[in-house]
């Protein structure tokens, strides 16, 4: 197993749901963290949290993943202060609203495609040559169900999701010559602000996505990130799909009070 005490992890859209879980349970194991998203203050709260419980050293950079030059300002930082993550979580992402494509809002695809696939290329693109440096490390890409099976008014979204797995998929090929390892971790429907931001705040829309099934936690995406990471040098965890009990597909839910 993998000793990832005192090595450096870089998570994108820690101020929240599956990305603020991961700092958790990452930070419990002794890592290092790096942690990115646009909302500040919440960003620095959980760095103290954090360096506080678990005496680690936690560093915060705020920026919009879908701003190249910033993620290049961002990657550039990080190079001043030597810190070359051992783990890279792609994370940060969203849906936004849920239409059919002849009423589609145009704003919300292209939110969609500059966080969910260009921020997750314009991070990957500035961190990797750090992580070839030395040769080692993890890369995890959060997908989705979504990237597996398209929902009805899923389209854009389900897209992007589609876009994370052949990138995952084309980035393990670029790497077989190194000893880093790639995973996307693709969850079903998982209880964080997910839904409250697709539906624009929208609390009792949003409330409504998880009733009658007790849906995915962002802890358990968290753990199965850990145990991606903590797997011998020799075995790559290409994937995995992880949907709550209740959920056996996109189409297939167990019953209300069954
Ligand atoms: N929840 C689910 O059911 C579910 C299922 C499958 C896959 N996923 C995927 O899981 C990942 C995490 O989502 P979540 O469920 O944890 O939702 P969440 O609670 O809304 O968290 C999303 C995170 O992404 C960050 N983010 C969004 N846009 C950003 C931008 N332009 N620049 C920088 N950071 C940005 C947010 O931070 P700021 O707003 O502070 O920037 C936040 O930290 C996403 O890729 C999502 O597609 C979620």
């Amino acid at each position: 197993m993998i000793d990832l005490k005192n090595k450096w992890i870089l998570i994108t859209g820690a101020s929240s749901g599956i990305g603020m879980a991961c700092a958790e349970c990452f930070a419990a194991a002794g890592m290092n963290l790096v942690i990115t998203a646009r909302r500040e203050e919440r960003l620095t709260a959980l760095a103290e949290t954090l360096k506080t419980q678990y005496n680690i050293q936690v560093e915060t950079f705020c920026f919009d993943i879908r701003n190249a030059a910033e993620v290049e300002t961002f990657s550039m930082a990080l190079k001043e202060k030597n810190i070359i993550p051992f783990i890279l979580i792609n994370n940060a992402g969203l849906a936004a609203g849920r239409s059919k494509i002849q009423e589609g809002r145009i704003a919300d695809w292209e939110q969609m495609i500059d966080t969910n696939i260009k921020g997750l290329l314009y991070i990957t693109r500035h961190i990797l040559p750090s992580m070839i440096s030395v040769n080692q490390g993890q890369v995890i890409n959060i997908g989705s169900t979504a990237g597996h099976i398209v929902y009805p008014q899923g389209n854009v979204y389900n897209a992007t999701k589609f876009a994370v797995k052949a990138l995952n998929e084309a980035i393990n090929l670029d790497l077989v010559d190194t000893n880093i390892k790639v995973c996307s971790i693709d969850p079903g429907a998982c209880d964080t602000e997910f839904s409250l931001v697709r539906f624009k705040g929208d609390k009792e829309i949003a409330s409504k996505v998880y009733e009658g099934y007790e849906p995915l936690h962002a802890q358990d995406i968290a753990e199965a990130a850990l145990f991606v990471s903590t797997r011998p040098a020799h075995v790559n965890i290409q994937n995995i799909v992880i949907y709550p009990t209740s959920q056996r597909s996109v189409y297939v839910h167990r019953k209300l009070g069954s």
